[in-house]
């Protein structure tokens, strides 16, 4: 899937659900579609929101995992590099054009460190996160080795319980090592709390934020004390950025989310209890399905199960309708509750997902739309690149 696409050679049916130009009601479903319009809108109004608060986005490319998505996110959102979780998702984003790459992770197999060292000579500025003294020897020995220069972040955990160290004297010890390693620059502070993301308060989020920014703001400082500048303090997803924006500490913003959408973020509040897809931010990523069979009165099954989609953060809900609702699937039905039977065989239904980041991992396709005709086709570039 990654080397160059010629749409010509390409069978809709066999090959690929659509081709641009068909009509949106020929598409071959199950498949994802994105309406490109609020696609646009969502990408241009987190650029401008970034640019009004002096904030850097630096976009997050494990949510879409495409290439053709995230130069969107350049172009209309003034993205300024991508961020990925593997370092097979970076190969993808690099040998695709995009010069200023993060992983936004710890990366400590010697032969994924090697991948990574190798990976600026693609031509891109390549930046990984660190909370281990021995990573930083195996990174900047990998660099030495490729002749590259690699920029490493510390990692600070400010309350996800993951990955990061806790403490500003260890993010101080880890950055004066990276500082002295051959090979290696150091390029800042990694602080995403993504913990607090799906919380429904805003109230709730804010205080979980508060905090992470008090803790980020302290290592910033004792960093300085040490001279040492961060060109970078990153951080910040769909359910918080407006908080690392005001932040006076964090300079970079990392969110994906806002792009696509989905049912279990769409339901969390903003500052005024309004739910923040109704108005924040627009479903611009769904998944088209057929109406397969309606053998029953009050029931249609429709062509997306549990192989279109993730369901981990609940069902997906149909877009638009109120008459119907998705109750339950196996691996390749739907079951779709239509009490007054409105639907028929063959109908199509949009599905928002009720989670984009691993719905999007089990499609080859995304099929973008715009009145009601297919204007594009693009890879999901880096499908199932989780190693
Ligand atoms: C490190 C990191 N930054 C940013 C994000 C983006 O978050 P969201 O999809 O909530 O915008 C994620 C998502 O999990 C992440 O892991």
């Amino acid at each position: 899937m990654n080397a160059p696409v010629n749409l010509k050679d390409l069978e809709v049916g066999y090959d690929v659900p659509a081709l641009p130009g068909m009509d949106e009601a020929d598409i071959q479903t199950p498949c994802l579609i994105l309406d490109l319009d609020a696609l646009e809108r969502n990408i241009k109004k987190m650029g401008d929101y970034a640019k009004a608060h002096g904030m850097r986005h630096r976009a997050h490319g494990k949510m879409h995992k495409s290439v053709d998505v995230l130069k969107l996110q350049q172009e209309l959102g003034a993205a300024c590099g991508v961020c990925c979780q593997k370092v097979s998702e970076a190969e993808v984003f690099a040998r695709g054009g995009i010069k200023d790459v993060m992983v936004s992770n710890q990366v400590t197999d010697p032969a994924k460190i090697d991948r990574l060292a190798r990976m600026p000579k693609l031509g891109a500025r390549v930046l990984v996160c660190v909370d281990d003294p021995e990573n930083v020897k195996a990174l900047s020995d990998a660099a030495v080795k490729h002749g590259t220069q690699l920029e490493a972040l510390v990692e600070i955990d400010c309350g996800a319980g993951r990955c990061g160290v806790s403490t500003s004297q260890d993010v101080v010890n880890i950055a004066k090592l990276i500082d002295a390693a051959p090979g290696l620059k150091f390029a800042g502070l990694q602080a995403y709390q993504g913990a607090m993301q799906h919380m429904d308060l805003y109230t709730d989020r804010k205080e979980k934020l508060d905090a992470a920014i008090a803790q980020v703001a302290d290592a910033v400082q004792a960093l300085k004390a040490q001279g040492l500048e961060c060109d970078i303090v990153g951080g910040g997803g769909t359910g918080s950025y407006y908080f690392e924006s005001n932040s006076g500490v964090y300079n970079e913003l990392q969110c994906g989310s806002y792009a696509f959408m989905d049912a279990d973020y769409g339901r969390i509040l903003d500052e005024n209890g309004k739910r923040i897809d109704d108005g924040e931010w627009e479903n611009a990523l769904f998944i088209l399905t057929t109406v397969m069979s309606h053998a029953k009165a009050d029931k249609a099954i429709v062509d997306a199960g549990l192989k279109a989609q993730s369901v981990d953060s609940g069902l997906p809900v149909v877009y638009g309708r109120d008459d119907v609702e998705y109750l339950k699937c196996s691996d390749e039905h739907g079951v779709v509750a239509d009490p007054e039977g409105h639907l028929k065989v063959n109908d199509k239904l949009r599905l928002v997902p009720g989670h984009c980041d691993p719905t999007c991992n089990v499609h080859d396709w995304y099929v973008g739309v715009r009145g009601g005709k297919v204007e594009t086709v693009w890879p999901v570039s880096a499908r199932g690149k989780a190693y």
